[in-house]
């Protein structure tokens, strides 16, 4: 397993910094052509194109539809997409306090069922409270309820951080329209390159948002840095289907009626076209494992979701 770049000396479980350099060295090596200017080829749906063409070409993806993303996500997943991300929520189970990141968060959709989910676990904390002191007058339920309005969130924060500022702009006014204001800030920074401390977060979460980076070593790697030791790592991904039939009709429909749709709804054909080809090109649930592992995380496991269309991934920096 190879180390994490969160500390400048060997580490249990971690591996050495050294030792890894040179792995990295030798996976680029063997991956890649390389360019004369050093910079490698990749993929950016079926097409091949240089990193920073990648790059590029992502955000403008992202930045065409921004306006509509919301609404194609519910078109093209029949709103199943919701029910995935309540199930990452479900397998985090943050308590009051937690401090979350939420990279790639796009639109806010993970920061907000956190949001909620934290704020329905502060209200059973004082139902609880509330049973178990049987004898309080109701002045004092009345205190308690306001005292705890005030901390309704229990500190929590979830950080959503995007490369898009047209996603993270949607997001806000997103916010603003529902209500959220407490315990949520937007940061503009690239997975690759996290404008953070190290040893910072107690969960980071990236939902759809891996396959679109360029070098996915280097995310995981960020991942592992900001997070505390005992912190958990969740990737909500589009994955690879374990049932035959399923998977002969998923690719029916990702590659005749998707990019339809995107055409539709959001007037650009490409963007889907390039959604479905990026889901192809990702690894599958085991070798994405071990990639996590190679950053250094430790209980590395994943939950394979609609048949393997999507996957929860989670790890723990120890
Ligand atoms: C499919 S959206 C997912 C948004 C949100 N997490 C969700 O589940 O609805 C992918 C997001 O990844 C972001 N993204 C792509 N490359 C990135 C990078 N290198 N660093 C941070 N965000 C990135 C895009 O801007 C986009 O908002």
């Amino acid at each position: 397993m190879a180390a994490s770049m969160a500390g400048g000396s060997c580490r249990a479980g971690g591996g050495c910094p050294g030792r890894r350099a040179l792995a990295l060295l030798w996976r680029g090596l063997c991956s890649g052509s390389r360019r004369p200017s050093d910079e490698r080829d990749t993929h950016f749906g079926f097409q091949t194109v240089s990193e920073a063409e990648k790059g590029e070409k992502v955000y403008q993806v992202f930045e065409t539809v921004a306006k509509k993303y919301d609404l194609m996500n519910d078109s093209m997943s029949l709103g199943i997409h919701r029910v995935w991300k309540d199930i990452l929520l479900r397998q985090m189970n943050p308590y009051p306090g937690t401090q979350l990141l939420d990279v790639a968060g796009g639109t806010g959709d993970i920061a907000f069922r956190f949001l909620n989910y934290v704020r329905s676990q502060r209200e059973r904390q004082v139902q609880q409270k509330l049973r178990s002191n049987q004898n309080l007058s109701w002045q004092e339920i009345t205190k308690l309820y306001q005292e705890e309005e005030h901390r309704s969130l229990g500190g929590s924060h979830v950080v959503v951080c995007d490369i898009n500022k047209e996603m993270l702009k949607v997001g806000k006014q997103k916010s603003q329209r529902l209500g959220y204001s407490e315990g949520l800030s937007w940061v503009v920074g690239n997975a690759e390159e996290l404008p953070f401390s190290d040893d910072h977060f107690d969960v980071y979460t990236i939902a759809f948002g891996i396959r679109n980076v360029t070098h996915v070593d280097q995310a995981l790697q960020e991942a592992y840095r900001v997070l505390k030791p005992g912190g958990r790592f969740l990737c909500l991904e589009f994955s690879h289907v374990n049932n035959s039939l399923i998977s002969s009709l998923y690719d029916l429909y990702s590659f005749q009626v998707i990019p339809v749709l995107g055409e539709v709804i959001a007037g650009d054909w490409k963007a889907y076209q390039y959604l479905v080809e990026s889901i192809r090109r990702f690894p599958g649930q085991e070798e994405f494992k071990e990639m996590i592992e190679d950053a250094g995380f430790l209980k590395v496991e994943y939950q394979n979701l609609s048949s393997g269309i999507v996957a929860i991934h989670s790890a723990f920096k120890l």
